[in-house]
């Protein structure tokens, strides 16, 4: 059931801080083309991001790394002009912020301009820390990604939990801390133990947004194509599909190939 959205004011970073402190759990799925985000939207999620998990739904590549900031402005501009309440977030890809804080501002205040996304989201903890601050110093906010960072893939090796060690779970609590003090204004926390993701939402003012990270956190995100089941490839133990359109929309497609070729499609009041 959509929730009406002539009930609700255009969700801004400052909302979902609210809704933090009111203790209102945050809906947040990825969309990367207009009629896919004005669903979204019309269903009453308050986040959109436009994820460079683009690069694997939208485009099949096997990671997020070849997406461009070119890529990713076409989808995130699509999806913005179909959102009516929803905050839209925008990923910076692979190779558009690592080099130097300069470069990640240019590359963002692309984003903002060229897209008119709400806000950017990058992967990383102290190593993109004078990236951020950059960033937010041009006035654009900006939300971290902890945990399993896809645009890492290679130096991770698998995707696999991350942050099991004691090691890795006090630099990530570490991480969020400074994120939260270099005044980011949310955190995805990505296939990490629940306990940990729990210990780390109590321990910031600002949302924790989880996927594979349990309940005990503010909000949560997938991506829309898994969830709706297009996708059927991936299967890991925190998504949960709430239709099969693969096979619907399979069964659909094959029954047009029928009717087509039977000449049952189009009928008489099928044409003029
Ligand atoms: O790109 C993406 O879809 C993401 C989510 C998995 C959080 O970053």
């Amino acid at each position: 059931m959509s929730v009406a959205k002539k009930d609700y004011k255009r969700i801004t970073v400052k909302s979902l801080i609210e809704m933090k402190q009111n203790h209102q759990k945050i809906s947040m799925l990825t969309a990367y083309d207009y009629t896919m985000a004005k669903i979204v939207d019309e269903a009453g999620v308050d986040v959109i991001l436009v994820g460079d998990s683009a690069s694997n739904v939208m485009a099949g590549h096997e990671t997020t790394l070849p997406i461009t900031l070119d890529q990713m402005i076409y989808h995130a501009s699509s999806v913005v002009r179909a959102i009516d309440r929803a905050l839209v977030v925008v990923d910076l890809p692979f190779g558009s912020y690592q080099s130097d804080p300069k470069e990640a501002l240019r590359s963002a205040i692309r984003i903002m301009k060229e897209s008119g996304g709400h806000a950017v989201k990058m992967e990383g903890g102290r190593e993109v820390k004078e990236s951020i601050k950059r960033i937010l110093n041009a006035g654009i906010p900006v939300m971290g990604h902890l945990g399993l960072t896809p645009q890492s893939i290679y130096k991770f090796g698998t995707y696999t939990v991350r942050a099991k060690e004691e090691q890795e779970a006090q630099q990530l609590k570490d991480d969020a801390v400074m994120l939260e003090k270099a005044g980011c204004f949310g955190i995805v926390l990505e296939k990490i133990p629940a306990k940990l993701a729990k210990e780390v939402a109590e321990s910031v003012s600002i949302p924790v947004i989880g996927i594979g990270a349990g309940v005990g956190v503010d909000g949560q995100v997938l991506v829309l194509h898994d969830m709706l089941g297009m996708t059927h490839e991936f299967n890991p133990r925190f998504l949960r599909r709430y239709m099969n359109l693969y096979e619907e929309m399979t069964n659909a497609i094959g029954q047009y190939v029928t009717d087509v070729k039977s000449e049952d499609f189009p009928n008489d009041k099928e044409q003029y």
